[in-house]
């Protein structure tokens, strides 16, 4: 019988677009202010992509810095998993046109849509396929462009969200101590109404009234959504550190989902866990969905606060409801 191998992660990369959008700018186009904003949100800026660029255009530019971190090509890639609820197009996954600007012709190529909790369950996944020497190696991406789907109308939304990319490489590595230790995935249906796009699927086709009706944007109940990303952080904190036998002073770098700045020291502060040890870019950023913890992760390399031999940990929470974790030996 085949035994798992240890995966370890190889090279780390993100890139963002160069536009940024201040919050001056939205006192301008709805009633808000940046101190409002600042002060319920944590976000002072965030990222937009023009026009001419697309989810897999983000996302091939973070796997090219990621594959470069590694010293591997495009052509040793076996596996792309790419998390996003912004796709290129319905059909096809949009993973496959990362795979084609990245010419990487030995990939398999596959999409996992679960909002904002998209990454946890595709680093989950790409574990799995990596642990059982299906392939080994696998990019795992996460890449949004949210401000195509956002509400430029709705004060409570808009200034939320922002345009990027993040990506692990994952490599089986059987020497060392590095590897994935623990994952946990969930989520409850009964919360689907809670953060939504309404229309543009098979539920509700897009139609010219609907489109003038915003229903082609998220709609969401903040104070809802609040309430539960900080119950989940802290539930998923607590459920990784005993399944892995420590308590939270053993985390060494925690990446939680950039979801509001609020929620994070609130969490922290309920599991008393130091903010010096939490990865924040909301400010920098805003919420980018799927993209949020690979780009939080690669700038918590680059920065030296991961390093080898530390315990991270990353949770997630998001539409759906889904929520999830993954904790790794860097
Ligand atoms: N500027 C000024 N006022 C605003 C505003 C803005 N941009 N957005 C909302 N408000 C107003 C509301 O209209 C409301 O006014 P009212 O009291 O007159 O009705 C007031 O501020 C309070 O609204 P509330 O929704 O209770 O604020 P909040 O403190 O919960 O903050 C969010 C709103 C959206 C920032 C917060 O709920 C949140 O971050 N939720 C999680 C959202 C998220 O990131 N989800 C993504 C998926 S994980």
């Amino acid at each position: 019988m085949r035994t798992a191998a240890k995966v370890r992660i190889a090279g780390t990369g993100s890139y963002v677009p160069d536009r940024i959008l201040d919050n001056e700018y939205f006192t301008r186009i709805v009633d808000t202010s940046d101190a409002w904003i600042i002060e319920r949100t944590g976000v002072k800026e965030r990222r937009i992509a023009p026009e001419s660029q697309c989810t897999s255009d983000l996302a091939a530019e973070a796997a090219r810095r990621a594959l470069a971190a590694a010293g591997r090509t495009p052509q040793d890639v076996e596996l792309i998993i790419l998390a996003t609820s912004t796709p290129d197009r319905i059909v096809p996954p949009t993973s496959v046109y990362v795979q084609k600007k990245l010419e990487a012709w030995n990939a398999g190529a596959v999409d996992h849509i679960a909002a904002c909790s998209g990454y946890v369950y595709a680093l989950s996944s790409g574990w799995n396929y990596v642990a059982n020497r299906q392939v080994r190696n696998c990019l795992v991406i996460g890449s949004e462009l949210l401000t195509r789907i956002a509400n430029y109308t709705d004060r409570s939304t808009c200034i939320l969200f922002g345009d990027a990319a993040g990506a692990l490489l994952l490599e089986a590595a059987d020497d060392g101590s590095s590897d994935i230790l623990y994952s946990k995935l969930a989520a409850d249906g009964r919360g689907e109404h809670l953060i939504i796009v309404p229309a543009g699927g098979t539920a509700l086709q897009l139609t010219d009234e609907r489109r003038a009706n915003h229903l082609d944007t998220i709609q969401m109940q903040g104070r809802e959504v609040y309430k539960f990303a900080i119950t989940k952080f802290v539930e998923l904190i607590q459920d990784a550190v005993k399944a892995l036998g420590v308590t939270t002073e053993a985390i060494d770098a925690l990446i939680p989902h950039q979801v509001n700045l609020r929620i994070i020291e609130s969490a922290a502060d309920k599991l008393k866990i130091p903010m010096s040890k939490i990865i924040v870019n909301i400010d920098r950023y805003g919420n980018t969905s799927a993209a949020s913890i690979p780009v939080a992760i690669d700038e918590g390399v680059r920065a030296g606060r991961i390093q080898r031999g530390h315990l991270v940990v990353a949770v997630a929470f998001g539409a759906g409801l889904t929520w999830g974790s993954v904790a790794l030996r860097w």
